[in-house]
């Protein structure tokens, strides 16, 4: 049976991300906005792209929780995205008491699924997403690391001129400014970039990687990025419905690992059908370990400033 993949937000990082899971047949997707129609004909809209790119998926746009029941992976993209000169912290207090929403219809709907959280302040919202929901940590999570990386990958073919395919690495830490890219980790067919970029271009491609989100919503000037964040929560999806056991940067529940326990931060992860199956502690030098306390203050930081919901 096909799997049952719901979306919640049918604005510009929903509407993608139905778009690229789709694209890649996994599963039977619903689309869901408070907004009435804006679900239905986009759902409609992309429904009738199948006879020429060949899906065959269900896809329902709905402004109600019923069609959604039952889902296997449940995708939160509601809320307000950033205009310039907004950071992600900006959009706290108005996504909470969406975010708290929304979770609860899905835990109404579909107690059994597994959350992948995106809408921003991220590792705030996922902490909410838990506490909202109740759900054991390995089935509540948050998108950024994969789209994080995938900036960094892709700064790092652009500046050596090689295909995008064999850059890898990870970030680690909160989806902002205290992100923690890591460079020592970042390979080139297993070439660390250390043996093939200076200090300083490494340098560069760091803060252009943490500036990435601010990168685009500059460009846009109203909303921000949602191309890269579909693909990659679809990548995070993939990893579910397929039971690929990736291994994925992901805003994991800490419980002791990296000595930070009772937040949401960006970690690698395994991730397979029992949702993060694991998440992998790596060595870090003391400067990383450091960047990575301070990204876990900021973080909850936050959580201590969340309104009640
Ligand atoms: N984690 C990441 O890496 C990442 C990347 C990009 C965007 N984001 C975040 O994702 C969120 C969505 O971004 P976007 O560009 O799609 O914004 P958008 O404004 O295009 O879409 C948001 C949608 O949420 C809907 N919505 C609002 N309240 C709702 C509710 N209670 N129930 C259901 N739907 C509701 C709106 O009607 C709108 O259609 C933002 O918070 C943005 O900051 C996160």
């Amino acid at each position: 049976m096909a799997a049952k993949i719901t979306i919640v937000g049918a604005g510009n990082v929903g509407a993608t991300a139905a778009h690229w899971a789709v694209a890649k047949e996994l599963g039977d997707v619903v689309l869901i906005d408070i907004v009435d129609g804006l679900p239905q004909g986009k759902a409609l809209d992309l429904a009738e792209s199948s006879p020429i790119e060949r899906f065959d998926c269900g896809l329902v746009g709905t402004n109600d929780y019923a069609d959604t029941a039952n889902s296997q992976v449940v995708v939160v993209t509601a809320g307000i995205a950033r205009r310039p000169g907004m950071s992600r912290d900006d959009l706290l207090n108005t996504n909470a008491k969406i975010v708290a929403d929304v979770v609860q219809n899905v835990v109404k709907h579909s107690p059994e699924a597994y959350m992948i959280v995106v809408s921003n302040p991220l590792d705030a919202m996922v902490y909410v997403a838990k506490q909202a929901s109740g759900w054991p940590k390995h089935r509540v999570m948050g998108m950024a690391g994969v789209l994080d990386a995938a900036r960094f990958r892709y700064f790092i073919a652009q500046e050596l001129g090689v295909s995008v395919e064999d850059v890898h690495g990870f970030v680690l830490g909160g989806h902002g400014d205290t992100m923690v890219p890591a460079p020592r980790y970042a390979t080139v067919t297993g070439i660390p970039i250390t043996q093939l970029l200076s200090a300083e271009q490494i340098t560069r491609l760091v803060q252009r990687t943490r500036d990435g989100g601010a990168e685009i919503v500059n460009y846009l000037k109203q909303g921000s990025a949602y191309y890269a964040p579909g693909a990659s929560i679809v990548q995070m999806v993939e990893a579910i419905v397929k039971d690929k056991k990736r291994i994925l940067p992901a805003a994991a529940y800490l419980e002791g690992e990296y000595g930070i326990r009772g937040v949401y931060v960006g970690v690698p992860v395994l991730l397979g059908a029992g949702g993060v199956e694991k998440v992998i502690e790596v060595e870090l030098t003391a400067e990383e370990h450091a960047a990575l306390q301070r990204s876990a203050a900021a973080v909850q930081e936050l959580i201590n400033a969340l309104p009640p919901v």
